[in-house]
């Protein structure tokens, strides 16, 4: 806890957008308003702070924008930021504007950014997660995540229904570079044969053998969600795999993409940024700062922005098992 008082805060949104990034700057900035704060936005995200994009916010700037997908604030990967020069030009912008808090909405490289800044220039930072992935430790939720894995879900249905249709074995890509929270859950819900995450091991020998196998006893829909950073490359590079080892097999590929990271945040994620939005300016008002909002078990909660990025959510074995047992 900090005796330090915040009067003028700055949020910003950094990094991937995801649904439900509106709904969490728009609690921030009625939050903050009603408490006596003067609240900045800050376009582009980290880009925007470096080129003084800092714009005042009333309570009418974020009328109707709840239930909006994106971001108005926009956003950006600074890699000026990265820099101490960057990072030095940004904070004399703050300066300039009095800001002496900041909310930052995004994933786990604007938390390093914001912690990085926080401890350079001893400036209070709150960080919201905000990303589609899922893959921050201290919080069950990060805004945007349950529209993605719904927009999945819904597409992958419509798969399986051509899929049916034809006997095929489908290769699905969803988003996920480094995380595979999108290709389990959305696999699981979808009743998935396979499904390939980076966190885990892909025994390529056994998911040949199984195909296979169901080749022969004419089990021939098949349905495998891969995440785009799987062990083997993105869906393209498995589906080349497979065909080369059962070039019998009457294989398909579709790449969701960007379509994952639109559209109107649903209830939940509106619900979880509204919260989330709400505690990050309590915290910087009751001096708890450098700190990331998470929600565990209903419960808002608060991780140092140093151990939120250090720590990443782990898939635990158990839920491969269940998704083998299941689909077999
Ligand atoms: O971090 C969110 C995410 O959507 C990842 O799942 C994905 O790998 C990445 O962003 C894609 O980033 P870009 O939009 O810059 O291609």
């Amino acid at each position: 806890m900090s005796t330090k008082k915040v009067t003028k805060i700055g949020v910003l949104t950094s990094g991937g957008d995801s649904p439900g990034m509106n709904a969490a700057i728009r609690a921030v900035v009625r939050t903050g308003l009603y408490n006596g704060l003067e609240v900045f936005g800050i376009v582009r995200g980290y880009s925007g702070m470096i080129d003084d994009d800092i714009i005042p916010m009333n309570g009418r700037s974020v009328a109707n924008i709840i239930q909006r997908g994106g971001t108005i604030l926009k956003t950006a990967r600074s890699q000026e930021f990265m820099t101490a020069e960057g990072r030095a030009i940004a904070y004399e912008n703050l300066q300039k504007h009095g800001i002496n808090g900041l909310v930052v909405i995004g994933g786990d490289g604007s938390f390093r950014g914001a912690q990085k800044f926080s401890s350079e220039f001893n400036i209070p930072c709150i960080g919201i997660p905000g990303t589609i992935d899922r893959d921050m430790a201290g919080t069950d939720s990060t805004i945007g995540f349950d529209t993605a894995v719904n927009t999945a879900v819904e597409a992958i249905d419509k798969i399986r229904d051509t899929m049916d249709a034809h006997d095929r074995l489908f290769i699905v890509e969803v988003m996920g570079r480094d995380a595979g929270y999108i290709a389990l859950h959305s696999g699981i819900a979808t009743g998935a044969e396979n499904i390939l995450i980076p966190e885990t091991k892909t025994d390529i020998e056994e998911l040949i053998t199984s195909l296979t196998e169901k080749e022969k006893r004419k089990k021939l829909v098949n349905l495998i969600v891969v995440a785009e950073g799987g062990e083997f490359g993105d869906a393209n590079g498995l589906a080349a795999i497979v065909k080369k080892r059962i070039p019998t097999a009457d294989v398909r590929v579709c790449i969701l993409g960007h379509i994952q990271r639109g559209g109107s945040p649903t209830c939940h994620d509106r619900l979880v940024a509204s919260h989330m939005g709400y505690y990050a300016v309590e915290s910087l008002l009751n001096g708890r700062f450098n700190v990331m909002i998470g929600v565990i078990n209903n419960k808002i909660t608060y991780t140092p922005l140093d151990k939120a990025v250090k720590e990443r959510q782990r898939i635990g074995q158990e839920w491969m098992r269940i998704v083998k047992i299941l689909a077999s």
